[in-house]
C-alpha cells in the first residue's frame, strides 16, 4: 500500500522525525514514528511508507522506477519535467517529472554526499560513482543554465557474454573467431570509441574469454568492468579529500599493478599521464595488456596516445617507437543512429617511413560481417595459429 492512502500530512509527520533523528527509515523506525503520531498501521501499510521514504531519502527518488528497469543504461535529467533515458535504442523522454528544480538539486546533493563527495555553490559539478557501482554527473545552476542536470549510468553487474553481443549485433557473425584469438595470442589492444559506444562494455566481455589461469589486474579511475573471471584484482584511484590529501591517480595505479604480478594489465580508460607507465610495461614483457581509449575514429588513436604522451613528457619519436613495440590492435566501436553500438573497424598498427605509428585497416563490417582490408595479412600473421583456419 502507498503512503498516498494512509495521507500525505501523515508523511510529513513521519518525514519530519526521521529527518531530525537523522534516521534511515527503516521498517521499524517508521513504525515507531507512526506509532507516535498515535497511528496504528497494519504491516504492509508501515513498509509501504518505508519503502516510499527510503526511496525518497536513500535511493534515487521519482528515478527509481527508471533505474530498476534492466533495459536502462542512461537516465538524464534536463530539467524538473525533461526526465530521459536510453534502453539502447537512443533517448527517450519519460513521463517521470519532479516536483520542482529545488528536489533535482537535493537529489543530486544527497547522491553526492552519499558517494562521498561534495556538490555545492562552491563546487557545483560532481562526476563520482555511487556504492553500488552507478556512474553519477551533476552540475549544478548557474553554471548549468535553468535547472540542475544529473547523468546518472548505471553499471550492470553483469558483463555481456561474447555470444549476447553478438546477438546484440555489436559483434559481427564469425568477428568472435577473431576476438578470441586476439586474447589468445596475448596481443596488446586498445578498444576506441567515443563516449558511451560501449568501449568498457566489449573490454569486460574479452576480459571474460581470458584463460582461468591468468591474473588480470584492472586499474581504474572508476571501478566500472566487471569481468566474468575467476581471478581478477581490481584497483580504483580516487580524488583528493576536502583537505587536498589522499588523491590515488590512475597512474599511481599502474605502477602499484605492475608489482602485482599481472597476467593482463588493464587499464580502465587511458586518458592521462599513466599512459607512460603503461607503454613502458607492454614494452618490457607485459603481453596482452589492453584499455579503452577516447577517439572518434580508429585513425585518431596514436595522435590521441601521442596528446597524453607529450603532456606527460614523452619526446614524439620516443612514444611511437614505444609505441608500435607496445601496441598491436586497435578495435574501434561506433554507435550508429539507431542506437546500435557495434565494431566498425579492426586496425593493427604499422610504422610510416617517417617512424611514426599509422592504423591500418585489417577488418572492416561490410554487409556480411567482417570483410578483409589491406591489414589483414598483418593482423593474420599476428594471430598466427590460435585463429586456426582462415575466416
Ligand atoms: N553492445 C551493447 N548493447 C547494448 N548496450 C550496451 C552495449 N554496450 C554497452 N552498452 C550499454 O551502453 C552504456 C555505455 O557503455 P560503456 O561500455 O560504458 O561505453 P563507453 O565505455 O564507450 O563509454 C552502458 O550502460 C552499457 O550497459
Ligand atoms: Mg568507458
Amino acid at each position: 500500500m502507498s503512503a498516498v492512502t494512509t495521507g500525505g500530512g501523515l508523511l510529513d509527520a513521519v518525514r519530519q522525525r526521521l529527518a531530525e533523528s537523522g534516521a534511515e527509515p527503516t521498517p521499524a523506525r517508521v513504525a515507531a514514528a507512526l506509532r507516535a503520531q498515535g497511528r496504528l498501521l497494519g504491516d504492509t501499510e508501515v513498509l509501504g511508507v518505508a519503502e516510499e521514504l527510503r526511496c525518497e531519502l536513500v535511493g534515487t527518488g521519482p528515478l527509481e522506477s527508471l533505474l530498476a528497469d534492466p533495459s536502462v543504461t542512461d537516465v538524464l535529467v534536463s530539467a524538473p519535467d525533461q526526465v530521459w533515458v536510453d534502453r539502447g535504442g537512443g533517448l527517450e523522454p519519460t513521463s517521470v517529472s519532479f516536483a520542482d528544480a529545488a528536489s533535482v538539486r537535493r537529489l543530486a546533493q544527497r547522491l553526492a554526499a552519499v558517494a562521498g563527495r561534495r556538490l555545492d555553490d562552491a563546487r557545483p559539478w560532481v562526476d563520482a560513482r555511487l556504492p553500488d557501482g552507478t556512474r553519477m554527473h551533476a552540475v549544478l545552476p548557474p553554471v548549468a543554465v535553468g535547472s540542475t542536470c544529473l547523468s546518472l549510468r548505471v553499471v550492470r553487474p553483469k558483463a555481456f557474454s561474447l555470444a549476447e553481443l553478438t546477438a546484440a549485433g555489436t559483434v559481427p557473425p564469425g568477428g568472435e573467431r577473431v576476438l578470441r584469438a586476439l586474447i589468445e595470442a596475448r596481443l596488446s589492444y586498445v578498444i576506441s570509441g567515443g563516449t558511451g559506444t560501449g568501449k568498457t562494455t566489449l573490454l569486460s566481455s574479452l576480459l571474460g574469454l581470458v584463460g582461468g589461469r591468468e591474473r588480470i589486474v584492472l586499474a581504474e579511475d572508476s571501478a566500472e568492468l566487471r569481468p566474468d573471471h575467476p581471478h581478477v584484482v581490481r584497483l580504483e584511484g580516487r580524488p583528493a579529500n576536502q583537505e587536498g590529501a589522499g588523491l590515488v591517480t590512475l597512474r599511481d595505479l599502474v605502477r602499484q599493478a605492475l608489482r602485482m604480478r599481472p597476467d593482463r594489465l588493464v587499464v580502465g580508460e587511458v586518458r592521462g599521464d599513466e599512459v607512460t607507465e603503461l607503454l613502458a610495461a607492454l614494452n618490457t614483457g607485459h603481453e596482452g595488456g589492453c584499455g579503452t581509449l577516447h577517439a572518434n575514429t580508429a585513425a585518431d588513436v596514436p595522435a590521441r596516445l601521442e596528446a597524453l604522451g607529450t603532456a606527460a613528457g614523452l619526446d614524439r619519436a620516443a612514444l611511437h617507437s614505444q609505441l608500435a613495440a607496445a601496441l598491436s590492435v586497435v578495435i574501434h566501436l561506433v554507435r550508429d543512429r539507431s542506437g546500435r553500438r557495434r565494431i566498425a573497424e579492426v586496425h593493427v598498427l604499422e610504422r610510416d617511413d617517417a617512424g611514426l605509428v599509422v592504423p591500418v585497416p585489417a577488418l572492416r563490417w561490410g554487409a556480411e560481417g567482417f570483410a578483409y582490408e589491406r591489414g589483414w595479412a598483418r593482423l593474420r600473421r599476428l594471430l598466427g595459429e590460435t585463429l586456426g583456419d582462415a575466416l
